[in-house]
């Protein structure tokens, strides 16, 4: 079967069986096409809430898959590629969290999305990249322990000067890897870009860029910018999909640590098994876990308004 031919097939069956596939905007230009809804990790949240099919098929990593599941619980979710999953979403478990929580005990406790369900049942409330900053504010208490991305938490209180932060030493093992050298050096190389960056970076990249926000956030900003050139500071499949949407416009990547094979794991054939029902995984979660993190997620969505 040829990629289109493959891709007809999919949406044909996802019509015939009731089914939204949604898919992070990291995933390949094949399955961006078959999507009902491309995102970040908050604009997925919310859709999957939204929309009425009872099927979702979640083309990401397993996070995404359980956030869908813990809003939707009444719905089959499915992730196609069962191996996909985030490596900082392992970082921190219950026990380890405990135990920090233990250390700051008036401290409310804020998750980064890249958790687990059952991390996120033990906290006070979840953020993506999107709204942390947002949530944060929001929150009525003044201290905040964030786990478990400290990059992204710096971030934050950087914006929140008035708020006290306590955080875990965990973080996206690619974001991470970023130097403030290679900023320069891209600079250097491509002297009319703007530097776009995830918050997932260390402080000392974020600070040297001209734009800071989520994937879809990133996108939105070349899009709209009459600038040029832009250097690209978070997974490299961004650099493709902005080069392909603004033919007009230069991207350059800024760091080749830059590339998570774990969303590149997904394929267009494993959307097709998946809806087949020849493969994928249906996510099923502890019901108790599932209210704490629905609890958790429900209240990040309403503090962003
Ligand atoms: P976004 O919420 O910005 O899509 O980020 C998810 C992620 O895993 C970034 O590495
Ligand atoms: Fe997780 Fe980093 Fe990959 Fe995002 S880029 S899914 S945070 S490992």
């Amino acid at each position: 079967m040829t990629v289109k031919e493959l891709q007809e097939e999919i949406l044909r069956l996802k019509a015939e069986k009731d089914i939204c596939i949604l898919a992070h905007a990291y995933q390949s230009q094949p399955i961006l096409e078959v999507a009902d809804y491309i995102g970040d990790s908050y604009g997925l949240s919310v859709q999957a809430s939204k929309d009425k099919r009872q099927n979702i098929l979640m083309c990401g990593v397993r996070f995404m898959a359980e956030t869908c599941k813990v809003l939707c619980p009444e719905k089959r979710v499915y992730l196609p590629n069962p191996e996909a999953g985030c490596p900082m979403a392992e970082q921190l478990d219950p026990e380890g969290l405990a135990a920090l929580k233990a250390q700051y005990p008036d401290y409310a406790v804020v998750v980064y999305v890249n958790t687990t369900s059952a991390l996120k049942a033990q906290a006070d409330v979840c953020v993506t990249s999107a709204c942390a900053v947002q949530v944060c504010r929001a929150i009525e208490n003044d201290k905040i322990l964030f786990v478990p991305d400290p990059n992204l938490g710096q971030y934050v209180a950087g914006q929140l000067p008035d708020k006290q932060f306590a955080f875990y030493q965990g973080g996206c093992p690619h974001h991470m890897q970023v130097t403030p050298d290679e900023v320069a050096r891209a600079k250097a190389a491509h002297p009319n870009a703007l530097v776009l960056v995830h918050p997932e970076c260390r402080g000392p990249v974020t600070d040297m860029a001209d734009y800071v926000g989520s994937t879809t956030g990133i996108m939105a900003y070349a899009q709209q910018s009459p600038a040029q050139e832009f250097i690209i500071g978070t997974e490299i499949s961004i650099v493709e999909h902005l080069q392909y949407q603004c033919p007009d416009k230069r991207f350059y990547p800024l760091s080749a640590s830059l590339t998570c094979a774990n969303m590149r794991l997904t394929t267009l054939m494993d959307v097709y098994h998946c809806i087949r029902g020849t493969g994928g995984e249906q996510i099923v979660l502890p019901e108790e876990e599932m209210a704490g993190a629905g609890r958790c997620i429900r209240r990040m969505i309403a503090l962003n308004g």
